[in-house]
């Protein structure tokens, strides 16, 4: 993929006095008074915007918030507490513009306003033609830096960038880009990927798809259980789908096919009850009882996994092993995540339980590339081009040919 960059733009100095139009993801949770409970999103989006004051440009920022019905304004739907601490990041303040897509409102180099949230236009998640134009239409440049959005094909994700004049990458779609080409298109090896979760139904095309690329699988939660009655163990009454021991044993047959593993736990954390207070007792894989729930790794299997993980090249990370949140049931978890913070190898990792779990042991700093996708993740684990990656290396193409 050769995806023009916003920063390329900057530096050829093509920003200079133009009005360019950034697709942020400010997807933020709020608390019932309309409060940012989490920010992570808001903080991502400010290198764009300063990069674009910082060329001379004029900024205009969208973002959808929720899912709002098209043409139906509720004041839930509003960026206003996002305009607010973006302002307050950027030391400057952020005007909320609202009915903009047909233009009207001023805008100066230098200055820097919100677009009410795009998915109150009608047309924006059917990817409207008539939209996409209009919205192109009011801008020079245009600036995917939605990773979180990368996966949908959306009138401000994919077609305002087919229409307008330039379309480019920001910094941190940029950075998203470089992070999954170098986690899983040029991967230093081993690569090993850590795919966790309650249900191998949501993630079966990921276990698929990665079962082609990685040396080591390592399956936790419900799908490792999955994966345990597969190899014939028992499992008790803990979550799991029979259903899909058949493509399980598909995913185990491939690796080893490939000389690559998916390593079964030897022993496992269980308990009589899902719990907080629950008595957690270790034991062997193998001699799990009828009436327990297993809700992590052992000890044994987590230092086994915790080696491999140190010794890797490149780490993928989505989903915790085991139910961090209740201490007894962490250990696994916190073993790994700190294995993967103490590997020399480059580490991605991906979605909201993970990322929770890499806060709780305030091991951020220490891990390669924390991505802000949720569904987009997983999406690019799955192996699918992403419709935004698509449309901006198309245009980067037609633009890198029309200059040839
Ligand atoms: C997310 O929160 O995962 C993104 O903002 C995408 O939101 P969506 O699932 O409503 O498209």
């Amino acid at each position: 993929m050769h995806i023009l960059s916003f920063e390329q733009v900057c530096q050829r100095g093509q920003a200079r006095g133009k009005r360019v139009f950034i697709r942020a993801d400010l997807n933020v949770p709020l608390d019932d008074q309309g409060r940012i409970t989490e920010d992570t999103r808001v903080r991502a989006s400010v290198p764009a915007v300063r990069m674009a004051l910082d060329a001379g440009a004029a900024v205009m920022l969208t973002s959808h918030l929720g899912r709002p019905t098209e043409g139906a304004f509720k004041p839930s739907d509003s960026l206003a507490p996002v305009a607010q601490r973006l302002g307050d990041l950027l030391g400057r303040p952020v005007r909320l513009v609202a009915d903009w897509v047909d233009g009207g409102f001023e805008l100066h180099p230098g200055e820097v306003v919100l677009l009410e949230n795009c998915r109150l236009n009608k047309g924006e998640k059917k990817n409207d033609p008539e939209l996409s134009r209009k919205m192109a239409a009011l801008c020079d440049i245009y600036v995917n830096d939605a990773f979180g959005t990368a996966h949908r094909a959306e009138a401000t994700t994919y077609g305002i960038a087919q229409y307008a004049p330039v379309a480019c990458a920001g910094p941190l779609l940029a950075a998203e880009i470089d992070a999954i080409h170098r986690a899983l298109a040029q991967p230093a090896r081993p690569l090993v990927a850590i795919v966790a979760g309650s249900k191998v139904s949501t993630k079966l095309s990921i276990l698929q798809s990665l079962s082609d690329k990685v040396d080591g699988l390592i399956v936790g939660g419900g799908i490792a259980n999955t994966f345990m009655l597969a190899a014939g163990l028992p499992i008790g009454k803990s979550l799991a789908e029979p259903d899909l021991v058949g493509d399980a044993l598909r995913v185990i047959e491939k690796m080893k096919a490939r000389g690559a593993e998916v390593p079964i736990p030897e022993d496992v954390v269980v308990a009589r009850e899902f719990s907080a207070s629950a008595e957690a007792v270790v034991k062997p894989a193998s001699e799990v009882a009828a009436d327990e729930l297993i809700l992590d790794i052992g000890p044994r299997t987590a230092a086994r996994l915790g080696a491999r993980l140190k010794a890797a090249g490149t780490i993928v990370w989505n989903g915790p092993v085991g139910v961090f949140e209740f201490e007894a049931f962490s250990h696994g978890t916190e073993t790994l995540a700190r294995a993967i913070a103490d590997s020399q190898g480059f580490s991605i990792a991906g979605g909201g339980d993970t990322l929770a779990a890499i806060a709780k042991y305030g091991l951020a700093e220490r891990i390669g590339y924390i991505s802000t996708g949720g569904g987009a993740f997983l999406e690019v684990l799955e192996g699918k081009t992403l419709p935004a990656f698509e449309i901006l290396d198309k245009r980067s193409r037609e633009a890198a040919g029309a200059a040839a």
